[in-house]
């Protein structure tokens, strides 16, 4: 079963390799793919949206699967409303009433979310093409972008700059920066990846994938996903996973599924990284550890998927993947007594994760 997985999953790979490199040069020739590979842990890029497009890492046999959600054909990114694997920006997650005032200067943003602004508007940092840079062996890539004062709304010219780098054994960081030039600006990117540990293409989904979160509040929302401002425990609430749970246990309490931001206990915004979440799945008994300097992790368990079409035939159903996004909190820049994203001119903005895989 599992070589023959293996088999399928290489056949697939040639398939998907060369079918995408035919559409780049057709289609648009800025678009390309990039890997970064030590061992047998592997994982693919492209620079439209600094998107993560696969991630193969071993289970406890040593079978490789990939283990993130995907499009089988890079230009698919273009159309997608998922985000799949995207770097989301210059602010993740929503900002109710697609607007903030910032010193005295109300910005209006665009509304891609109803009213709100969700991602960082219609055309967020997903759905750009970035330059590569530092692309020099194959354990790391910079992917750098130029948002220009007024896209989307937002105020002031920012650069920014997302470093994906293999590090250890079967771990990944991602470093985000971003630099603020001549306007404070709200900033907050996070990587979109929706995770799947028994393999993208496994039909069982996340449910029975068992969750840890180093938080003990979370912040609630209205039923537009805007917080309210405040700040709960999630003690006696199916949103507490202090200690380990399944996902699927209490995941019918809720109106759709998990989308909630969390507060982590450790939120330094500072250099070290503190754990956020672990994921673990049984069967191919791969588990994820994330660190992360960030203040909040978002957990989305994909309660809006609906038979997406994705890389080797594979259909996407509800729950067919989870998104753990380290991140300030969701509409930041409404509520005060939330920790601050702006970041003023001079300053930088360093968002820092690592996940570790392990297989036991
Ligand atoms: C990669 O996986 C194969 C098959 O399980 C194994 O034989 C090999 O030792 C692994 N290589 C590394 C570098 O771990
Ligand atoms: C993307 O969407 C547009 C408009 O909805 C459509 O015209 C176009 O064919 C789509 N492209 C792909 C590649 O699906
Ligand atoms: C707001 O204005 C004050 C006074 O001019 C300044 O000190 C502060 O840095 C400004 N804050 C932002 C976010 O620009
Ligand atoms: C958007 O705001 C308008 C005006 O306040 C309101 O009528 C409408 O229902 C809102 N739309 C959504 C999707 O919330
Ligand atoms: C890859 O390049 C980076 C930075 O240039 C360096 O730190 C790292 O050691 C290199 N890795 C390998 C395997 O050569
Ligand atoms: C901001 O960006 C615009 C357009 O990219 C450019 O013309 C302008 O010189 C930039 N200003 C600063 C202060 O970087
Ligand atoms: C959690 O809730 C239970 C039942 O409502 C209560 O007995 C307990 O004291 C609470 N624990 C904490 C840490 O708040
Ligand atoms: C949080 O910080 C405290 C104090 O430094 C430490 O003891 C604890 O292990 C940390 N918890 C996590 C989940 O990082």
């Amino acid at each position: 079963m599992g070589s023959c997985k293996l088999f399928v999953g290489f056949i697939f790979a040639i398939i998907f390799l060369t079918g995408t490199h035919q559409t780049t040069a057709k289609k648009d020739k800025r678009i390309h793919i990039y890997q970064l590979q030590k061992g047998n842990f592997s994982m693919k890029f492209t620079n439209y949206g600094a998107t993560l497009i696969s991630l193969v890492v071993p289970d406890r046999n040593g079978m490789l699967d990939d283990i993130v959600l995907g499009y089988e054909n890079i230009h698919d990114y273009k159309n997608d409303t998922t985000y799949f694997g995207g770097i989301v920006g210059r602010v993740a997650n929503r900002i109710g009433g697609a607007q903030f005032c910032l010193n005295g200067t109300c910005y209006k943003l665009v509304a891609n979310d109803g009213n709100n602004t969700l991602h960082g508007g219609k055309v967020g940092f997903s759905d750009v093409i970035w330059s590569v840079k530092n692309y020099q062996n194959d354990s790391q890539i910079t992917f750098t972008y130029n948002s220009f004062d007024g896209e989307e709304g937002f105020p002031g010219n920012l650069t920014v700059a997302v470093t994906y780098q293999i590090i250890g054994t079967n771990k990944l960081q991602i470093k985000m920066v971003a630099k603020a030039l001549n306007k404070p600006t709200p900033v907050n990117l996070a990587s979109d990846t929706y995770w799947n540990l028994a393999g993208h293409a496994d039909t069982g989904g996340i449910l029975s994938h068992r969750l840890q979160l180093y938080a003990q509040n979370y912040t609630p929302v209205d039923s537009n996903l805007i917080p309210n401002g405040q700040i709960r425990s999630v003690n006696d609430t199916a949103y507490d996973f202090r200690t380990p749970q399944i996902i699927g246990s209490r995941i019918h309490e809720l109106p759709g599924g998990y989308d909630i931001n969390y507060v982590l206990v450790n939120s330094s915004k500072g250099k070290h990284l503190n754990k956020a979440a672990v994921l673990e799945e049984e069967n191919s008994g791969r588990w994820m550890e994330i660190w992360t300097n960030q203040p909040g992790i978002q957990v989305y368990t994909a309660n809006n998927l609906n038979r997406v079409k994705g890389k080797g035939g594979a259909i996407y159903r509800k729950y067919a993947g989870v998104c753990l996004e380290t991140q300030g909190f969701p509409d930041s820049v409404n509520y005060p007594k939330f920790p601050s994203q702006i970041v003023n001119p001079g300053q930088t903005y360093q968002h820092t994760m690592v996940y570790r895989f392990t297989a036991r």
